[in-house]
């Protein structure tokens, strides 16, 4: 007998283009599980207003980056791909867990307390109730299984929280408990320019940040200059963070391990890594850049995709949102 297929879902801000980080760490890993996973895949651009953003820039980029989902190999006629603000059931879902989810455990999300730090005087709600909606994110189509880089673990296990909270609530079986999917290398891809921070998207010196638009140039030209550490030796450790991030990145990419790329490195200098990874990252890069090039150049296509996608993940959430509904003890809408 042939049993459902499990979910696995994950979701990107279309805030700047993708970076590096977000590609090796977990777009591209995407692709590979279609076969065997119910796939939803989506753009949060009700994530990216958390901080404020350029209307004419926030929406090229969501364009940019539906693009990219497919430009890495994900097929919008096997996975579920949409805009998260086309299907209005996220909002109404986050309601309810905002509902359900505590000060304390929003308080010690550390990505709350990295982007309020920066965020000036007036920190919006959206910032710490961000998490909310993330987890309807993930509830609202009962997924199994959340790919994702390791940034986002902390939010991840505090959607499992909510989730058996409210199983415990309302009825042991409301919500599928997800689980959190970390890549074992590549989970957690550093700065350029200081090892000790992830490359983000918003780091203000653009030396740091591969973006996933870069020209060759710019790429080989960016991991050149990567900051590494003292010494001139190649190895793998915690304390030499701008070599071991070079090292990852290779292997993430080429799919080798730490161990079996380290001997070519034996009585080399720092450069021939530099040069080694920079060719790999432009091999990798390379394609995918010249492919959403040119599905940027038929929007038309991509909304035609984006809608279908939409009508999809409607359908489901809807379904999710009536049994929670239900649940809570609203009165449903009466037709006719
Ligand atoms: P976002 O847009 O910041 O990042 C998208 C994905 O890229 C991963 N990532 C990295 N991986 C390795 N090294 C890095 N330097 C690096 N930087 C980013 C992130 O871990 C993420 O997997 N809140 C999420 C988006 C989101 C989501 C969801 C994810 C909203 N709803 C539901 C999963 C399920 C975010 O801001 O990711």
């Amino acid at each position: 007998m042939k049993t459902a297929r499990k979910t696995m879902l994950s979701a990107v801000q279309p805030t700047n283009p993708i970076t590096l980080g977000n590609y090796v760490g977990a777009v591209r890993r995407w692709p590979q599980y279609q076969s065997d996973y119910d796939m939803v895949f989506f753009g949060v651009d009700m994530h990216a207003i958390t901080l404020r953003q350029d209307p004419a820039q926030l929406r090229e980029q969501t364009y940019r980056l539906m693009a990219t989902l497919i430009a890495v190999g994900l097929d919008p006629d096997a996975c579920t791909l949409f805009v998260q603000s086309h299907v209005p059931q996220h909002a109404e879902l986050g309601w309810v867990l905002t509902c359900h989810a505590y000060m304390g455990e929003l308080n010690r999300m550390t990505q709350f307390k990295d982007k309020s730090g920066k965020a000036g005087a007036n920190i919006p709600v959206g910032l710490f109730a961000y998490p909310c909606l993330m987890a309807a994110d993930i509830l609202l189509y009962d997924a199994h299984r959340v790919p994702v880089g390791a940034d986002q673990k902390q939010h991840v296990e505090l959607t499992r929280d909510i989730a058996v909270r409210m199983n415990n609530a309302y009825g042991g079986d409301l919500f599928v408990v997800p689980e959190l999917f970390l890549p074992t290398i590549g989970a957690r891809i550093m700065s350029l320019q200081d090892p000790t921070k992830k490359m983000s998207k918003s780091d203000p010196n653009p030396k740091s940040t591969v973006f996933l638009t870069d020209t060759n140039k710019q790429i080989e030209k960016k991991i050149k200059g990567a900051v590494t550490d003292s010494g001139s030796e190649v190895t793998y450790q915690d304390d030499k963070p701008g070599v071991r991030n070079l090292i990852d990145l290779q292997c993430a990419l080429t799919g080798q391990s730490p161990d079996s790329v380290l001997p070519q490195y034996v009585g080399k200098q720092y450069g021939h890594l530099k040069q080694d990874t920079a060719a790999v990252v432009v091999e990798a890069v390379a394609p995918v850049r010249d492919e959403v090039a040119r599905l940027m150049a038929d929007k038309g296509s991509l909304d035609a995709v984006l809608k279908k996608g939409a009508d999809r993940a409607r359908e489901r959430a809807a379904r999710t949102l009536a049994r929670v509904y239900d649940r809570l003890g609203f009165v449903p809408p009466r037709s006719g």
